[in-house]
């Protein structure tokens, strides 16, 4: 089968690491790719949101299924795009329609989803400039923290924590007026919940599924998880704190509903289902949902998958998703991702990297790198997820973390702590 792959990521590297070791693959090409991936297949020059060239690029080169890392192909429609073309609609692609990719999309349509099919989150109400009134009223009345999300997409940045009443209304008027353009048109205000993070993923046909090994992400820049969000810096799976108990509780209370919820919606959803939890005393509420794989967690998660990829992709598409039997390595991966000094505000770019091919015991997923007359040189704030594998966790940390002494390049940082906390 000829494979494209929608992004450039270490999420991208990880199922194109994947990806190649599969005998079911023929040709392999990544969009745009990074310095990494052209070692499994080959990098094309494409926007990821370019449909009209994706499209003819998938006809020229008999393209027969499509992976798409990242949300905003997935939210701005690429499976319907696809799906209502003669010559396209043959080609599988691995993610939901634009009205499943509304569970990532739009915040309050996954809490009014949420809210439907009885799946535990926190209480929120949904404001606009309309009723503006309302909002502030809302949170004279509540007690804080506050948490304020933008409906739409905003880079992972639409998401604000606040203590205090008077900034809590002071930052509900900025979003409403534009902090966020059209994202935060309408505003979300929901109850801030108290408890550990983990992601679980989902792969689903819309009717069937299979709950692949869970992940904790490291989201904060700093230490101790301190600082500004990140995409994350770093990830473990499995995760120590959820056990067998909670993975039911999880199962029964949120998986379930939500495939009977995308199939009683209609939705043409086969790809992933990524459930951001919070543990509050033993009991899993969803934070969020995406409509793709995690970065960085996909470079812990995916390595852990022993079956070919391909096929399980292929599952979601004739049917047998139910019934395949997913096998995972039993030992825990741990990635540490490397980024550029300034990262998340402003970083250099195209610095030298070096120290890679010295490397033993780890698996290297490039995210922002490109090679240039055969250089290898930073191309982005988060450059490089360094995974390993242990008997516990700690094991497989030591690993990522001597690795990560060992790659230079100018102003490079990662967190020492990954994995320390659990
Ligand atoms: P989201 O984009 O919805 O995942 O939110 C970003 C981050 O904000 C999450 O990873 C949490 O750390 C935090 N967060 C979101 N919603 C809540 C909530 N209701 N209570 C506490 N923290 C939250
Ligand atoms: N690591 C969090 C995300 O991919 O959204």
């Amino acid at each position: 089968m000829n494979i494209l792959i929608l992004g450039s990521g270490g999420r991208e590297h990880a199922f194109a690491w994947k990806i190649k070791q599969s005998t079911q693959c023929n040709q392999l090409f990544i969009a745009p790719g990074n310095g990494g991936t052209q070692s499994c297949g080959t990098n094309v020059d494409l926007s990821v949101t370019d449909f009209a060239s994706i499209r003819e690029f998938s006809i020229n080169e008999n393209v027969e299924m499509i992976i798409v890392g990242p949300e905003l192909p997935l939210v701005e429609g690429i499976v319907d795009f696809f799906e209502n073309d003669e010559q396209t609609k043959g080609i599988k692609i691995v993610g939901p329609d634009k009205n499943g990719a509304q569970l990532e999309g739009s915040k309050a349509f996954a809490k009014e989803f949420m809210a439907e099919f009885s799946i535990p989150t926190a209480s929120y109400k949904e404001f606009t400039l309309q009723n503006i009134d309302d909002g502030r009223k809302y949170i004279e009345t509540h007690e804080g923290p506050y948490v304020l999300k933008a409906d739409g997409l905003a880079a992972g940045k639409g998401v604000l924590i606040i203590e205090e009443k008077e900034e809590a209304i002071e930052s509900l008027e900025k979003m409403l007026h534009g902090q966020f353009g059209e994202a935060s048109s309408t505003v979300v205000i929901e109850e801030f919940l108290k408890g550990i993070e983990f992601s679980v993923f989902v792969l689903t046909d819309g009717e069937g599924y299979k709950i692949l090994p869970v992940a904790k992400d490291y989201k904060r820049i700093g230490e101790g998880d301190t600082g500004l969000n990140t995409g994350g810096m770093g990830a473990i799976s499995p995760v120590p704190f959820v056990d067998k108990t909670m993975m039911n509780k999880v199962e029964e209370r949120i998986v379930k509903p939500t495939i009977e919820g995308i199939k009683k919606r209609g939705m043409n959803y086969k790809g992933f289902v990524f459930i951001g939890l919070i543990n509050v005393h033993n009991e899993p509420y969803v934070i969020e949902y995406n409509c793709r794989m995690g970065d960085p967690e996909t470079e812990v998660v995916i390595p852990r998958v022993k079956n070919d990829l391909i096929s399980l992709f292929d599952s979601l598409f004739n049917g047998t998703i139910d019934e395949t039997k997913i096998d995972f390595k039993q030992e825990t991966a741990s990635t540490i991702m490397l980024v550029s000094g300034g990262y998340p505000e402003s970083y250099e770019k195209l610095k030298t990297i070096t120290g890679i091919d010295e490397l033993k015991d780890v698996i290297v997923f490039h995210a922002g790198t490109k090679i240039e007359n055969e250089q290898l040189l930073t191309n982005g704030g988060r450059v490089i997820a360094l995974t390993a594998f242990g008997e516990n966790h700690q094991e497989a940390v030591n690993l990522s973390r001597s690795a990560a002494e060992k790659i230079q390049f100018e102003r490079k940082y990662y967190r020492t702590d990954i994995g320390f906390d659990l």
